[in-house]
């Protein structure tokens, strides 16, 4: 990756040119998301065309469930990951055919009656009860629903920013009490067992780490299936592949992934399992950004901030991860006022929101070279987890634009 004469990185030139050139024709203030959905449909075609044959890649909807998102990525991927009714049905609008798994602690059932209705092909089930609530309801409709029943292990489990198995959570049956789930299945003729789920981490940057873990997974599953009896259709090695927002240039290496699966696949799992993964953040979030305006810059008790249309009720992701979002300046020369244009140069700066809140920071005290108002802050990686997970209507600012640009040329847009 180079940086241009404009002091943008090259990978995202043409979206910095494309911001530019909608300054320009446009009056107003600049804030929206951004998606590159050439960029899109090309890294998740890689992903899915590189995995090894036994493998399925499935999307989580939950990063990022725009129609537009879906749509793009209906063709692609072997089909979507949800996680309550409404996204199933995001999906059915999209595709009536296109797998679906369901997962999610506390499925209530209408989502499991909707489950059976939208024609879900795997319920993750992820406790005893959810067992027998969803055998009553199958009973009720004359089906057998195909299950995978969802382990939270006992670990312990590689390090991770957000862990959802390896210790106490709301996920999951805990291993421990598999014999039981076991014995309550024989009395239960309206579920199927076909293997086992696990979603342990989020955001794992570990490619050979990774491999353990799927492994690790792998042995489990076929020592259970042997022990009880069960069918090994698939395991759901879940998602967690992670984005690297503290260093770009440095992310998950997924040919390493790859090439290292297969064989570790082969020895470990029957030909005849099929091995899923259902990938959210490293699906969507390289192809998004958050372009936000620069309304003021000021220095307050020796510190420098610079506010932006928008903040953390558009963007969440940093907030909530505590971490300063990687962005870059996109240089707007245009400046029609007479009163003078605030600049810093070469200092440090806190990048804020407009909310009445201290907790509206984007990024914390990082440098900058450059920035004036009236430029634009294009927040990189923000395609997934970013609008999804924020709480939009709070201090009833307008929302961002939605923008789909295929190549540089915008096809459509609008707002949400
Ligand atoms: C059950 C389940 N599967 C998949 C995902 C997607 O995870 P990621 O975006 O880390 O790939 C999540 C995210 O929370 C999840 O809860």
């Amino acid at each position: 990756m180079s940086v241009t004469s404009s002091g943008v990185h090259s990978d995202i030139q043409s979206i910095a040119s494309y911001i530019q050139k909608l300054k320009a024709e446009q009056p107003g203030l600049l804030c929206a998301y951004l998606r590159d959905m050439g960029a899109l449909r090309r890294h998740a075609d890689e992903r899915v065309q590189t995995l090894p044959r036994r493998c399925k890649l499935f999307y989580a909807i939950k990063a990022n469930s725009e129609h537009e998102v879906l749509a793009a990525l209906a063709g692609i991927v072997h089909g979507f990951e949800v996680a309550s009714l409404g996204e199933i049905r995001k999906v059915r609008e999209i595709s009536s055919e296109i797998p679906i798994l369901f997962g999610g602690p506390g499925k209530t059932e209408e989502e499991l009656e909707g489950a059976l209705e939208y024609g879900v092909s795997l319920v993750h089930v992820e406790s005893g009860h959810e067992l027998n609530k969803l055998n009553a309801i199958a009973e009720r409709r004359g089906l057998v629903a195909s299950v995978l029943l969802r382990i939270n292990l006992r670990g312990p489990l590689p390090q991770a920013k957000l862990a959802m198995g390896g210790k106490p959570t709301q996920f999951g049956i805990d291993e421990e009490v598999l014999p039981e789930i076991v014995a309550q299945l024989q009395k239960l003729q309206h579920v199927r067992v076909e293997g086992f789920h696990f979603h342990s981490l989020s955001n794992n940057l570990d490619a050979e780490q990774h491999v353990r873990l799927v492994e690790y997974y792998c042995t489990l599953s076929r020592q259970w299936a042997a022990k009880y009896g069960l069918t090994l259709n698939y395991m759901n090695a879940g998602g967690g592949i992670g984005v690297n927002y503290a260093d770009l240039e440095q992310q998950f290496n997924w040919s390493e992934f790859v090439s290292t699966l297969e064989p570790m696949l082969d020895r470990e799992l029957e030909p005849t399992t099929t091995l899923l993964f259902e990938c959210g953040r490293y699906i969507t979030a390289s192809t998004g950004y958050y372009a936000a305006e620069v309304l003021d810059i000021k220095r307050n008790h020796g510190k420098d901030y610079v506010i932006i249309r928008g903040g953390t009720h558009h963007f969440r992701l940093p907030v909530s991860w505590n971490h300063s979002h990687p962005f870059e300046r996109i240089a707007i020369e245009h400046w029609p006022h007479s009163y003078e244009r605030p600049a810093i140069y070469n200092s440090r700066a806190t990048i804020v929101g407009q909310l009445c809140t201290p907790k509206d920071v984007l990024a914390q005290d990082v440098e900058v070279e450059e920035v004036r108002v009236g430029d634009v802050l294009l927040f990189r990686y923000a395609g997934a987890y970013g609008w999804a997970i924020s709480h939009h209507d709070f201090l009833s600012h307008p929302h961002p634009e939605h923008l789909y640009v295929e190549e540089t040329s915008l096809i459509f847009g609008g707002g949400q």
